[in-house]
């Protein structure tokens, strides 16, 4: 039996000294059968350990559910870690921020009335406990003493740059301890004095979360904690991108010259991210510090490990700097092959508002029923009632989270945008029939006081008046496959949205492709039925990643749900990825 511990200066394996090299893979974010081509090409860099969030909301969408197959195997995900020869660290939350959907805590859960998250509120822990012991099945007997991968678990996640409730870090720690979570329990803090003070207790090891400054962050950690191994356990070495933001991408040198100095000085460390992967479906988180900023579906965060697998300059870097404190294996990651641009036609079409909606699903409401209240994570609901004006009339939309799309009839007047704080659309004179918004959640924030919060829209106003009587239907933009498809006879036509198109793609040898969005308005994607993502020609993002894995030998298809319109009935399968402009 290992024992891993907290050593006076360093972390140990069986009384000897260990320093972790470990790097972020989310399996949440990776199709799970590349998982052991990113694990081992991590290996292949010279990490020893990988680690990975545990995003709760991905295995329970509902609170009776509690998913552990396929792409939520998590077992599967530390099976494949220790057989490649490498460790584990695990960071089950609850709460994860990760630019994931409302930090990976449940909508289910968020929307339970007077719930207090992240704090000592009964009902929260009481939820709390119930998915620590789905998961303890998994992690318990993949710890290190029982000979296991997993060495190192977190609690919580920079809990100080949120609250002080010590009884709930108190209380979170006992659960671990109580379901046989026996090896070292750590926090994770941004090194500032406050939030070092409020996120940890002294019973968890404190590590820090940080990217460049090396010296004077691991001072301030050491302040905190005069003994103990100092690590970094969120060694930032990109960021993450919005939509209508630059692509943020960090200088390769700067970066492994931090790595140096944080091996150089004997720390351990967490490359977050080593492969960031995929907001896959509808998955992505957003930040509001005033503005709402929705993350765009590609996770790269120019990792050294790119979104698609292949290996980046700061990988080749990294490895470097790696090899002068540990061994790196000889073998090394093939590079990216060329693939040849092709574009596919898109054959069918259906007029997405003549989709029947689901009447099952509707209800009546007064107030504009939430996201929350109806029980659905979302991300479009459609919101409608009748409307009969004289002359000119305007809308007023009180709160709108994220996009309203309005509609009367069939007819396209005008969108809101929550991040412009768009208030007021003009209706066409003497509007009359059915007023139809759409909304969507463009993700939920994951990071400070607005996590959980609700989506929808709030009430809207028509001369002055608030209208009452809405009908509110769920709407999920596959029920097009069940409509009457239309073939698409000119295919340099541009088709106006909200339109779901379908084409076939042939491929002899599946192979990543990379879907030009540049063409496209908004929308999402599906590949033989499975969600790549959202698109927006607002970028910077302009392809989608496709993983070879998704795509068989033959005839694939691709499903295209576009709110305002493309500019021609095709697909561009590129050459490579396009992640948009960078800062200038
Ligand atoms: C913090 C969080 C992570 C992630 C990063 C930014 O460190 O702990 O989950 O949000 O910021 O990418």
């Amino acid at each position: 039996m290992s024992v891993f511990a907290i050593g006076e200066r360093d972390f140990t394996l069986d009384g000897e000294p260990f320093q972790i090299i470990s790097g972020a893979i989310h399996y949440f974010r990776v199709h799970p059968d590349s998982w052991r081509d990113r694990i081992r090409k991590a290996r292949l860099m010279g990490l020893n350990t990988i680690e990975t969030y545990v995003a709760w909301n991905f295995h329970a969408p509902s609170r009776d559910e509690f998913h552990t197959d396929g792409a939520r195997d998590l077992g599967r995900f530390l099976d494949i870690i220790q057989e490649e020869g490498l460790r584990a660290i695990v960071r089950p939350g609850p709460y994860i921020c990760a630019e994931w959907d409302n930090g990976g805590l449940p909508t289910w859960l968020t929307a339970t009335p007077d719930i207090v998250v992240r704090s000592s509120d009964p009902t929260y822990l009481t939820e709390v406990e119930r998915y620590l012991e789905h998961l303890a099945p998994i992690v318990e007997p993949r710890q290190i003493n029982h000979g296991g991968p997993i060495i190192l678990m977190q609690v919580e996640n920079e809990y100080g740059a949120y609250g002080n409730d010590r009884a709930y870090l108190t209380h979170l720690t006992n659960v671990y301890r109580n379901l046989g979570f026996v090896v070292p329990l750590t926090t994770v803090d941004q090194p500032m004095d406050d939030m070092l003070a409020h996120g940890t207790l002294p019973d968890l090891h404190t590590t820090g979360s940080f990217g460049s400054r090396i010296d004077e962050r691991l001072a301030t950690l050491r302040e905190h904690q005069t003994t103990g191994p100092l690590m970094c356990s969120e060694f930032w070495i990109g960021w993450f991108d919005h939509w209508g933001a630059h692509h943020h991408t960090t200088d390769v040198a700067d970066a492994a010259n931090a790595l140096d100095r944080l091996l150089g000085a004997g720390a351990s460390v967490n490359i977050y991210m080593f492969h960031g992967g995929t907001n896959f479906g509808f998955t992505n988180g957003a930040n509001d510090k005033g503005v709402y900023q929705p993350l765009v579906t590609s996770y790269d965060y120019d990792a050294p490990l790119a979104e698609d697998g292949y290996p980046t300059e700061k990988y080749w870097a990294f490895r470097e700097v790696i090899a002068r404190y540990a061994p790196v294996p000889a073998e090394v990651p093939a590079e990216r092959p060329l693939v040849a641009e092709r574009s596919v036609p898109l054959t069918h079409r259906v007029g997405w508002l003549d989709v029947p909606l689901d009447v099952d699903e509707a209800v009546t409401c007064d107030s504009p029923a939430t996201f929350d209240g109806l029980n659905v994570s979302g991300p479009f609901v459609v919101y409608e009632r009748d409307i009969a004006v004289e002359g000119d009339a305007v809308l007023r939309f009180n709160q709108v989270r994220d996009i309203a799309y309005v509609f009367v009839d069939t007819t396209f007047v005008g969108v809101a945008y929550r991040d412009h704080h768009d208030a007021f659309i003009p209706l066409p004179t003497d509007a009359r029939g059915t007023l139809r918004v759409l909304v969507e959640d463009q993700g939920r924030v994951n990071y400070g006081p607005r996590l959980g919060e609700w989506k929808g829209m709030g009430t809207v106003e028509l001369q002055g008046h608030i209208l009452t009587g809405w009908r509110v239907t769920p709407c999920d933009p596959l029920l097009a496959e069940r409509a009457a498809w239309h073939e698409i006879s000119t295919l340099s036509d541009a088709i106006p949205g909200p339109v779901m198109l379908r084409g076939d793609v042939h491929v002899d040898v599946p192979e990543n492709l990379y879907l030009d969005t540049s063409g496209w308005g908004k929308g999402a994607v599906w590949v033989n039925g499975f969600n790549v993502g959202r698109y927006w020609s607002r970028g910077p993002q302009h392809t989608l990643f496709v993983p070879a894995e998704l795509l068989r030998p033959g005839v694939n298809s691709i499903m295209v749900f576009e709110l305002f319109g493309v500019a021609s009935a095709h697909v561009v399968c590129a050459a490579g990825p396009d992640l948009g402009h960078t800062e200038f």
